[in-house]
């Protein structure tokens, strides 16, 4: 017993010693990895591939077998999710720390738009357009997460999403590849910060791989049937700037993918992430899907799902538990590779070595940096920047905005005018001090009035039943008023993860209060908060001024404000089509032509096209207005005929002809006009976010290179075609000037 215990003694010594000598500076991290792997055991290793939830946050059913602290102990979690705060993660690194090897553990977290300072929806920073903004945005949610012990977001999520009715369209950038890619990008670099290793940066986690958003139906979870060609060329490429961007990690996707489930998909994670693209990260599964494969018809059972996952590339799995009992058995019988859990084993244990977690596991523990982060008014600031830059002005007649700071009587009516957590949306946290922290409508008015206005209030109805018991008293309120502002929409939880929704229309009775409202004779303002694209075709017709406002997070009130009286001239641009009714859906902006199509929207004469519906959205990709008004010149170019070397000035003039200073998104499209495969009728190619005073002018300029003109062939070879193309410059994607060029080889 005694020779026992020494022996054991010996072998921990040497095992501390190792594990110190390798995480010396003088070795590379691959080499410590490699060091690190030889004194594992398989089950250790295995454990490193296995994800728990921390029990008390959860989007998914957990399974609560056996204790997970003892299991820590025994080294077969390597990460954990929803652990967070200082405390917390302490108590569990801690417990890391007694395990044989001592590999710490990683924290995990879904910090999709702030942690403690909460932003806009993703969605809805995307309508900024604004990359640097959106990058900061993720740096000031890294920070906060970091210094709660956070080492790793679940963000961001790079998902095309094509259709509103999938619930998820808020946690994404929209519908558009090429402006997609851009925020992926500036997403990633602000998580990661300066690198990891800093404790300012987490790790960034691309999601969901892949085509996720393309669910049919736009019902969340549901199967996806592409081509390989949309695939590569729609819905991969921000991916594809995300791993270039030098995302730590990726999490698969609960779909199948052309029948094969992504999560057990070999073509996307071992031929093109770790392939092709030459990915180091590691892979997550997305919550269960390891085993929801059984739900497919994939998996016979968790033994077949772990041994399918690990195969194709899954490097950890979150909370199905598949790998963490399988696993030793699979690879006892050969069905499992020992070098395929390794190889899983490196990518996990590589990124604990960048994050610095083994010289330091305590590193994202530190009270001081937790408590500094708590109430960082920068933050708070820079929340209210980023929430005036994503709101979208769709309506504006006789410029009854922005609103007089003198205006007597302002009647403030709707279900939404004071509602405090609706204004994080989904995705968001729960603080105690929420009420007092979070910026209503109604105090965001307030606060910019300073009592100078007389402020009326009634909540009108709810935002999703059908009664109608508040109207009256909002009808008097109304007919006090000199102006009304209606704040209406959907509840937060409407859009997110499985809100999936038919009905797209305004819900409950918000549509009849305002039509009720309108009765009165009063102008009328009317504030949509919403994830996704709504419809609302009777107020979009009849309503003078309409302010798209998404969920804007912790300063909502405030920027709202800021717009509704002038303070900030609006320049947020739509990042998705707005459909006129569910029967549109999906309409997207960069759509094939077809053999028939539509000459314009009263064209239904046999071509392509609804005998009850124009083509048209309701509000075009890239549509949204300013309080002043931009006049742009026809489009000038350098040349009309080019050849495989040169390059393309296409230039505009764009004028701020009104009254205000304001921004303007300059955006250009290109179309090729014939190729060897079809191509979209236009495609976003660049755009410049310019600000210009009242009266001034600036020439925009854009240089385009045989590189924009690529796109995926028949053989899934990527290149350009000689040819005709449409080059577009304009303000919106229906609202362009064109112009003619001739490209050869
Ligand atoms: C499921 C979601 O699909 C995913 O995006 C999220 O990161 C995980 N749950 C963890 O919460």
């Amino acid at each position: 017993m005694k020779r026992y215990f020494f022996k054991n003694l010996c072998l921990l010594f040497f095992i501390t010693a190792q594990v110190i000598f390798c995480t010396a500076q003088t070795k590379s991290i691959d080499q410590k990895v490699d060091s690190v792997l030889k004194l594992m055991t398989l089950d250790e290793k295995i454990g490193q591939m296995n994800q728990y939830n921390g029990d008390w946050q959860a989007t998914g059913p957990i399974t609560k077998d056996g204790d997970k602290q003892t299991q820590i102990r025994e080294g077969k979690i390597g990460s954990m999710l929803n652990v967070t705060g200082v405390d917390h993660t302490r108590t569990l690194q801690e417990i890391a720390m007694q395990s044989r090897l001592k590999i710490p553990l990683l924290f995990g977290q879904d910090v999709i738009h702030g942690y403690r300072t909460t932003f806009p929806l993703p969605l809805a920073e995307a309508a900024s357009w604004d990359l640097q903004a959106i990058e900061k945005s993720a740096r000031i949610a890294a920070t906060e997460a970091a210094a709660a012990g956070v080492h790793w977001t679940f963000a961001p999520m790079v998902d095309i999403a094509r259709d509103p009715r999938w619930g998820r369209v808020m946690e994404g950038a929209g519908e558009d590849t090429y402006l997609g890619s851009l925020i992926a990008t500036a997403r990633v670099k602000g998580f990661q910060g300066k690198g990891l290793g800093n404790t300012d940066a987490v790790m960034a986690c691309a999601k969901h791989f892949a085509a996720y958003g393309a669910a049919v139906g736009g019902r969340d979870y549901n199967s996806v049937d592409m081509s390989l060609r949309q695939l590569y060329e729609v819905y991969l490429p921000p991916f594809k700037a995300a791993a270039d961007a030098g995302a730590a990690t990726f999490m698969n996707s609960f779909n199948d993918l052309n029948g094969i489930p992504a999560t057990a998909n070999k073509l996307l994670q071992r031929d093109i992430l770790k392939g092709q693209w030459n990915f180091k990260g590691f892979v997550v599964s997305d919550w269960g899907s390891v085993g929801e494969m059984i739900n497919h018809g994939y998996a016979k059972n968790n033994y077949e799902a772990a041994m399918l996952a690990a195969n194709a590339g899954s490097d950890m799995d979150m909370e199905s538990r598949s790998y963490i009992k399988n696993l030793n058995t699979l690879v006892k019988e050969g069905k499992v590779k020992t070098a395929v859990i390794d190889e899983a084993v490196k990518r996990i244990l590589k990124k604990k070595f960048e994050m610095g977690l083994f010289s330091d596991p305590y590193k994202f523990c530190n009270e001081e940096r937790e408590k500094q982060q708590w109430n960082n008014a920068d933050n708070i600031s820079f929340s209210r920047e980023i929430a005036k830059k994503s709101i979208v002005l769709l309506k504006n007649e006789h410029q009854l905005l922005p609103l007089s700071k003198q205006t007597k009587n302002i009647a403030m009516i709707g279900p939404l005018v004071k509602a405090v957590r609706d204004n994080l949306g989904f995705w968001s946290y729960s603080w105690p001090d929420d009420t007092a922290r979070i910026v209503t409508l109604w105090n965001g008015v307030q606060n910019k009035l300073n009592n100078t206005s007389n402020l009326l209030y009634a909540k009108g109805c709810n935002i999703n039943d059908n009664n109608k018991d508040g109207f009256d008293e909002a009808i008097a309120v109304a007919k006090q008023a000199d102006v009304v502002v209606l704040s209406v929409g959907e509840a937060p939880d409407m859009t997110g993860e499985a809100k999936s929704r038919s009905n797209l229309h305004l819900p409950g009775v918000q549509e009849d209060l305002i039509k009720a409202i309108m009765a009165t004779g009063k102008p009328v303002v009317v504030l949509i908060s919403a994830g996704r694209p709504l419809v609302f075709n009777w107020t979009a017709d009849n309503v003078p001024a309409i302010v798209y406002t998404w969920w804007l997070g912790t300063q909502a009130g405030n920027a709202i404000a800021d717009v509704l009286f002038g303070d900030y001239n609006p320049s947020g641009r739509l990042p998705i089509s707005f459909p006129r009714t569910e029967g549109q859906v999906p309409v997207y902006y960069n759509h094939y032509n077809t053999g028939r199509p539509a000459k314009n929207d009263s064209d239904v004469n046999y071509v392509s096209a609804y005998t009850d519906l124009v083509n048209s959205p309701r509000f075009a990709f890239g549509y949204g207005l300013s309080f002043t008004k931009f006049d742009y010149s026809t489009i000038k170019l350098s040349k009309t005929k080019l050849t495989a070397t040169d390059k393309l000035e296409a230039s505009v003039i764009v004028t701020n002809a009104g009254n205000y200073d304001g921004e303007e998104v300059v955006q250009l499209y290109i179309r090729d006009m014939f190729g060897s495969v079809v191509r979209p009728v236009k495609e976003l190619k660049g755009f410049q976010k310019i600000f210009l005073q009242k009266g001034a002018s600036k020439e925009v300029k854009f240089i385009i290179s045989t590189n924009d003109l690529k796109f995926y062939n028949n053989e899934l070879k990527y290149d350009w075609e000689a040819g005709d193309f449409q080059i577009m410059i304009g303000s919106n994607a229906m609202q362009l000037q064109k112009a003619a060029v001739e490209w050869a080889k």
